[in-house]
């Protein structure tokens, strides 16, 4: 397969994703990883990625030391992309100077006839890429070749075909590059001889027959519902392979939207045929969350709260069966196991990427359950792929996504107060329904409303109101790290507004929020 070295870049991942999409199996590792860490994947390629770090620099990451003779002795094709080829060109004896005009954007290069990286006339001649560094190379190690420039004239890639060394300064595995997937494929599958046989079909039998050799045949395993996609993906897997013996739960925390215990329920049963306990705890949550108003505060209660439910549920099943559940599951992402090589002058070494709020709200420490992650191989998209071939309902897999402490963090302040949580639940499924119905939903990230607990004054009929003032966001994002927001036509915004404040009592005023993140964060608590 193909391994890529993780030197920090913000498109590292793509990287991977890019190849993967080619049906080749791809992993990727710390740049720092050693040398027996690399050899234990047996690569053909190993891509090394691009970064933020200068070569220059002391301390700058690099792969590890005997990591060149070990490629040349195993046959072994190397791609070094920005970063990477320049960490190729500075270990081999070339030279990289910090570039006189940096290159930020979109670029031409011309690409020179006759080589390895763009063999196919269809690659040659001109092409547009998208270029991102400031150092640049400035003299070739012995025996390589400069096989495309920019038009102004600095090398944008190089390549050493009998050694099997190459380098792109510019990236490929981004749209910018409109031609970087056929290189990315060319370089693959006719430079190196790879094979495409990364199957979704393939990865979900070989996924299933782990479990199954994992749990013992009368162990059994349990595994917290959140709504979302990647924990529904998870148990369906689950379940294909152990069946019954998987016993899921459902939390109806109180801070669900509208009807949501319901829809999620009837997926879960009638299409999933999964079994699933539903607890309301509703009183539970409210009750504890009376009062209080500092964001986090709510969000450790929220948590607590969950903890106890889920222990509280394992009890129950285990005086049930007569014996305790050995295994969890969780949906676990690849990109949240992945560890990269942190920006410089982070102060870390290496940072474990995993975000502790995506998590379905923690789980108790003392309950020594095995983890099972049939996920933690695969990118999103490639889960949403995995779930249509587990029948999973294409609107359950398109679900914008949904925080773990719920509309908690969407009404500001006392979640208690009033009717607050109601008079959101009806604007968000009013402002949700509106986007499905103008066919916007699939082409926005994540879209919601929140609750401001101030009131304004309005008219409304021929009597002035003093009623509550509520916000639409709407974004779009790749990852949820950064996002912008959606920019809605007029009439849809002015009907939106129209069917809010003439159906749900106590609102007399929307307001929509137009800050990117950052500044702002997606939610607002
Ligand atoms: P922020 O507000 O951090 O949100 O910009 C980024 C993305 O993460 C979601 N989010 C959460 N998801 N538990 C979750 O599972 C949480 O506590 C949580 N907080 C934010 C948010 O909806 C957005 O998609």
């Amino acid at each position: 397969g193909v391994l890529v070295l993780d030197y920090g870049s913000q498109y590292t991942h793509l990287i991977t994703r890019r190849i993967r999409q080619l049906s080749v199996f791809t992993l990727c590792i710390s740049g720092t990883s050693s040398l027996s860490f690399i050899a234990e994947h047996k690569p053909r390629v190993v891509i090394l990625s691009g970064g933020p770090h200068s070569v220059h620099v002391d301390g700058a990451p690099s792969f590890p030391d005997g990591f060149i003779r070990y490629a040349e002795e195993n046959g072994v094709y190397v791609l070094g992309i920005c970063y990477g080829m320049q960490l190729i060109v500075q270990k081999l004896g070339g030279e990289v100077a910090i570039g006189k005009k940096q290159e930020y954007g979109k670029m031409e290069i011309s690409v020179e006839e006759e080589c390895g990286l763009y063999g196919p006339e269809a690659l040659c001649g001109t092409q547009t890429v998208w270029m991102s560094h400031g150092d640049e190379v400035v003299k070739l190690p012995e025996g390589f070749t400069v096989v495309a420039r920019s038009l102004q004239g600095s090398v944008a890639a190089i390549e050493n075909h009998s050694r099997r060394f190459y380098g792109l300064q510019y990236h490929p595995e981004v749209t910018h590059s409109p031609q970087g997937m056929e290189t990315l494929r060319h370089f693959l599958f006719d430079v190196c001889g790879v094979t495409a046989n990364w199957k979704m079909q393939d990865r979900l039998e070989e996924e299933i027959k782990s479990i199954k050799r994992t749990v013992g045949p009368d162990e059994h395993v349990i595994c917290a519902l959140s709504g979302g996609v990647d924990s529904a993906v998870a148990a369906t897997l689950v379940h294909k392979a152990i069946g019954d013996r998987l016993h899921c739960v459902f939390v109806d925390n109180g801070l669900l939207r509208y009807k949501e215990r319901e829809r999620v329920m009837s997926t879960f049963e009638s299409n999933l045929h999964l079994p699933v306990t539903c607890i309301d705890a509703t009183d539970q949550f409210l009750s504890k969350l009376r009062g209080v108003k500092d964001p986090e505060c709510k969000r450790k209660i929220i948590g607590r709260e969950f903890i106890c439910i889920f222990d509280d549920f394992a009890q129950e099943l285990e005086k049930k069966l007569g014996k305790k559940p050995a295994f969890l599951v969780q949906g676990t992402l690849y990109p949240d196991v992945i560890e990269s090589c942190p920006p410089p002058g982070s102060g870390t070494t290496h940072s474990h990427t995993i975000k502790s709020h995506h998590n379905v709200g923690g789980l108790p420490k003392d309950m020594k359950l095995e983890l099972i992650e049939p996920l933690k191989l695969f990118f999103k998209d490639e889960v949403r792929k995995l779930g249509s071939i587990l029948n999973v309902p294409e609107s359950f897999l398109k679900r914008h996504p949904f925080p773990g402490p719920g509309l908690a963090v969407r009404v500001l302040g006392d979640v208690t107060e009033g009717n607050a949580l109601e008079i959101l639940r009806q604007v968000d499924e009013i402002f949700i329904q509106s986007i499905k119905d103008a066919g916007l939903y699939d082409s926005i990230w994540q879209a919601f409303a929140v609750f401001l607990p101030v009131q304004s004054v309005g008219v409304q009929g021929d009597q002035r109101t003093h009623s509550h003032v509520v916000v639409l966001r709407a974004i779009t994002s790749e990852d949820g790290m950064t996002a912008d927001w959606y920019y809605f036509d007029h009439k849809f915004l002015v009907d939106v507004v129209r069917k809010i404040c003439n159906n749900v009592r106590g609102v007399n005023r929307v307001c929509q929020d137009i800050t990117s993140k950052p500044p702002a964060t997606v939610e607002w608590e």
